[in-house]
């Protein structure tokens, strides 16, 4: 009896340990490994539960005028995330108060929002920051964007954008790295690490989102939101690998794109989301769908309805639903008439909650409500605003050495961009404003004090036809030793939904500029843009060129530093310069042609473009030594070093960039003419030498990936190339 007794006491004490150890709230436990705590909070979780966790919904403020859609009125406490508009700590501790006291489980609200080249200290557009040939001082400022976004309650930035783009008609050049897929792979892998650093859950830390997943820049004529037509070869050779980059250093997210990949839409394309991107390469967070991208899925002609829309995106590998609310309407009736399984919603589940989990949200869901001044606009902010602006801008001309200024006592600034300060800050400027820019005029009077008095006209508009200023600007021009012309866009002429049919500015700023020049004063023509710029009308006007893109906060003081020689000029293109829109798609790393010589050319204009990708002058020279390799042949999983020596030959102090090229002039699989491979940027001091080295991985820099992404090297000849120099080296069986 008593035996019975105890096995009856045992029994029941076995039980209610069961019990608790299921009570236990494993999720809630911060030293709990986090699959522990995905899987205890997974386990807890309702259908809708999960469900409203694969969805995004809109929080205060909707300032991009893109971003069309019903304004939500009831967010449910549940909800995944946000998009969160207003960037500020009040509005997102309310509404996580909800989400965290009101919801039965208290999971944390992930709040997302554009933080594309910083948050209130604004840097220098993508393509600019690209030209700069410095992703360590790009980082630096996504590092600060970072800081203040997280300060204003943002977990998570829609960037980098990683698409590799070849038309300048298309606004959104403005926002990725250029027309090189390596460069923007690095600029890209740069700047996840820069907003994720070693830690999510460290202060100062936001999760970062690789976009437009996939082949987005491929747009045909420049127009946004169209079909692209890439085919497997050119997806694996020039859209994937800056994703494919920025999974490996990490990427928390991956956005999935508006345009159809030779018929399949991205954001239902089962192989680039699934069999790529979580199969092959085994990224283990989320993808979110652009802006109604799903609910778009009707109008490309996939699904006739949204509910359709939803199991196309849902089961191609989409798990969270921006804006359209498609999955909160039909995902749990997509599941209960089996046609999306628990399995994928579960795994869906997963990768939300593990970034909340890494990000720390369960543990710390506020934001301390700082005063502004103690979180944006910090001094080491803006002196990398400064210099990632003056490192990007790129001095495309300099006849008779017009530039640095000297000599000079009356100066003309002219133009609709000499005194403005919005456009400058470019578009996708999260919370800056106009009023902290430093404008052209204000940083040249600045720079110039005591040696030179600063005339100012605006002259004309950014387009239009009226000219009545031009006789103001005519007679500051006749009174000035030298004319500065400041011509170039509006900040809404490039970013999203900003397509232009030519990439020539506007009749009226051509006209200015001829107008001026007939003082016969030296011109230096200051273009700011979002895009390559058709220059070729407007070279013969100017003595000297600077694309200075739109360079932010610091514009005006990076420009006069150029002007005054305070800074030498170091930026050099990431995107070719067309000579004219007809040119359009030109780029470095075409592939051959059938015929050589003079067949095949424009017979009306030049088939060169009028700058080409790496351009870029300096206010000293540099003679490049010959290029030498360690060896001349190397087995294919062996390694090779070339080196070159560079000498500044002038007399002032200049950052010199070396560029490594290579070609496989002969291959199954036909190549390009060159690939970049690798860069170094270094200061040399005038009248110094530096050496920079290539390390050759035969595999990952000489070989490439087929169709199907394999990646393999040829054996076979190669060659390395720098400028107009270049070693063959063999590659061996
Ligand atoms: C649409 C844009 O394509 C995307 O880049 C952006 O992140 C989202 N809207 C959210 O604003």
């Amino acid at each position: 009896m008593a035996r019975i007794k105890y096995l009856i006491l045992a029994a029941v004490l076995f039980a209610a340990g069961t019990a608790s150890a299921k009570d236990k709230e494993v999720y809630k436990d911060p030293s709990a490994p986090v699959e522990a705590r995905v899987e205890d909070l997974l386990g807890r979780m309702t259908l809708y539960e999960k469900v409203a966790q694969l969805s995004q919904y809109t929080l205060g403020r909707n300032d991009n005028v893109n971003n069309l859609g019903e304004a939500v009125s009831h967010i449910p406490a549940e909800i995944g995330s946000l998009i969160y508009f207003d960037g500020n700590a009040v509005l997102r501790n309310a509404m996580q108060r909800r989400a965290v006291e009101e919801s039965r489980l208290g999971i944390p609200v992930l709040f997302g929002y554009d933080v594309i080249h910083g948050f209130r200290t604004v840097f220098q557009i993508p393509l600019g920051q690209a030209a700069s040939w410095n992703p360590d001082l790009a980082a630096k400022a996504n590092r600060a964007a970072a800081q203040e976004a997280s300060a204003a309650g943002i977990d998570w930035t829609f960037s980098p954008m990683v698409d590799v783009a070849r038309d300048p008609r298309w606004g959104r050049v403005s926002e990725g790295y250029g027309e090189d897929s390596y460069t923007n792979a690095v600029f890209g892998a740069a700047a996840v690490k820069a907003y994720q650093g070693d830690d999510l859950s460290a202060e100062g830390n936001i999760a970062a989102c690789l976009k437009h997943y996939v082949g987005y820049g491929a747009s045909e004529a420049g127009r946004d939101y169209v079909p692209t037509e890439i085919s497997a070869q050119t997806l694996w050779d020039t859209y994937l690998p800056s994703f494919e980059a920025g999974v490996r250093a990490g990427a928390a997210t991956v956005m999935s794109a508006f345009n159809i990949i030779s018929g399949v839409p991205a954001s239902a394309n089962h192989y680039t989301m699934t069999e790529v991107l979580k199969e092959k390469w085994g990224h283990d967070g989320f993808i979110v769908s652009d802006w109604d991208a799903i609910a778009q899925l009707v109008n490309q002609g996939m699904a006739a309805d949204g509910k359709e829309a939803a199991c196309y995106a849902f089961n191609a590998g989409l798990e969270m639903d921006m804006n359209d609310g498609l999955y909160m309407k039909h995902l749990q009736a997509l599941v209960e008439e089996g046609k999306v399984s628990m399995d994928m919603v579960d795994d869906a589940v997963r990768r939300v909650l593990r970034l909340k989990f890494r990000l720390g949200l369960f543990e710390d869901p506020y934001t301390d409500e700082r005063p502004e001044e103690e979180c944006f606009l910090l001094p080491e902010s803006l002196a990398a605003a400064e210099q990632l602006a003056q490192e990007s801008m790129v001095l495309l001309k300099n006849e008779d050495s017009t530039l640095p200024l000297s000599g000079v006592s009356k100066i003309a600034l002219i133009g609709p961009l000499a005194d403005n300060q919005e456009d400058l800050l470019g578009n996708w400027s999260a919370r800056g404003r106009a009023e902290d820019v430093v404008s052209i005029h204000d940083g040249l009077v600045k720079e110039m004090e005591g040696i030179a008095e600063v005339l100012l006209a605006r002259g004309c508009g950014f387009d239009g036809q009226d000219t009545t200023m031009f006789p103001e600007a005519e007679r500051i021009a006749g009174e000035a030793d030298i004319v500065i012309v400041c011509l170039g866009e509006k900040r809404g002429w490039s970013g999203e939904n900003a397509s232009r049919s030519t990439i020539s500015l506007p009749d009226i700023q051509e006209r200015l500029l001829r107008a001026v020049s007939r003082a016969g004063k030296p011109v230096v023509l200051l273009l700011s843009s979002g895009r390559p710029l058709d220059v070729s009308r407007m070279d013969r006007y100017a003595d000297a060129i600077l694309e200075i893109w739109q360079p932010g906060v610091c514009a005006g003081k990076a420009v006069a530093g150029i002007l005054s020689g305070r800074y030498n000029p170091s930026g050099k293109l990431a995107i070719t310069f067309p000579y004219s829109t007809g040119q359009i798609p030109i780029y470095y790393n075409h592939r051959n042609r059938a015929r050589r010589g003079t067949q095949g050319l424009y017979q009306d204009i030049q088939s060169t473009p009028m700058y080409e990708f790496g351009y870029g002058l300096s206010y000293t020279t540099f003679e490049y030594g010959p290029l030498t390799v360690s060896s001349d042949s190397v087995a294919p999983d062996g390694s090779i070093t070339a080196e070159i020596t560079v000498t500044n030959t002038g007399n002032v102090d200049g950052k010199e960039t070396v560029h490594w090229f290579i070609c496989d002039p002969y291959s199954r699989l036909t190549r390009p003419v060159k690939e970049l491979r690798s860069f170094g940027k270094q200061l040399i001091k005038a009248g110094e030498s530096v050496t920079f080295r290539f390390e050759i991985d035969p595999l990952r820099d000489l070989g490439f990936v087929d169709g199907d992404g394999n990646r393999f090297v040829e054996p076979g000849e190669y060659r390395i190339m720098v400028k107009d120099r270049t070693a063959v080296i063999n590659v061996t069986d």
